[in-house]
């Protein structure tokens, strides 16, 4: 009984309560805001003369995967390195593979509970450019968001050479496996 007494204005002075996080509601101007401080009108400020960027600019179509003519870079401007691929494996597993599955096949724990638009397999995808899945994952595609806010724009081109290679363990040709391991390969009968 106490407790339902208490309750009705408790409620109300929470209500009544500004919001606690005063971070929330400090003064601060946007980008692409007005302001009223400065001549122009303008929030954003045009560096002063002599700033130099505190990282090298990314060049356009590394950033974006389209190239001059806006269409998507048949292949990857990142040079592929076993690190790179490495790095792209440790991404894809954390980002992708809940998905997509650890071989890139479709088959993962949400594609078997996911009924309006099930994550494809990424093996089907082996036509497209470099710049399109690099697209995919910086933009979204469809159902499926944008993860650019989880990669980094090397560590997405890092998604895409492991993408890559992904593709390439499903669907090597013998002639494709180096000599020494295709004896090997034959010999365990794969
Ligand atoms: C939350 C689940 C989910 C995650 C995580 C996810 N995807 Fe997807 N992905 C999807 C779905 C669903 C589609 C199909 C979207 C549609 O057709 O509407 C898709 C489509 C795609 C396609 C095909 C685009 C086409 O042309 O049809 C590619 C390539 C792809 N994803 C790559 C990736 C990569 C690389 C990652 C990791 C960075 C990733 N996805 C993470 C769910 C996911």
């Amino acid at each position: 009984m106490k407790t339902a007494r208490l309750a009705a204005p408790l409620l109300l002075l929470l209500a009544a309560c500004p919001r606690l996080d005063p971070m929330w509601d400090q003064p601060k101007v946007k980008a692409y805001k007005a302001s009223k401080h400065y001549p122009d009108g303008l929030a954003m400020r045009t560096p002063p003369a002599g700033t130099v960027p505190h990282r090298a600019p990314i060049e356009p179509a590394v950033a974006t995967g389209r190239g001059p003519d806006g269409r998507p870079l048949p292949v990857s401007p990142v040079a592929v390195t076993a690190e790179l691929l490495a790095r792209g494996r440790a991404r894809f597993d954390v980002n992708c593979a809940a998905c997509h599955g650890v071989l890139g096949d479709g088959e993962s724990q949400v594609a078997l509970n996911m009924s309006l638009r099930k994550p494809p397999s990424l093996h089907q995808f082996r036509e497209l450019a470099d710049g399109f899945i690099y697209q995919v994952i910086s933009e979204g595609f469809g159902l499926m968001p944008s993860y650019a806010g989880q990669l980094s724009v090397q560590d997405r081109w890092a998604v895409v050479a492991y993408v890559r290679a992904l593709q390439l363990s499903q669907y090597a040709t013998v002639e494709q496996v180096p000599p020494e391991a295709r004896e090997r390969l034959q010999k365990e009968g794969r």
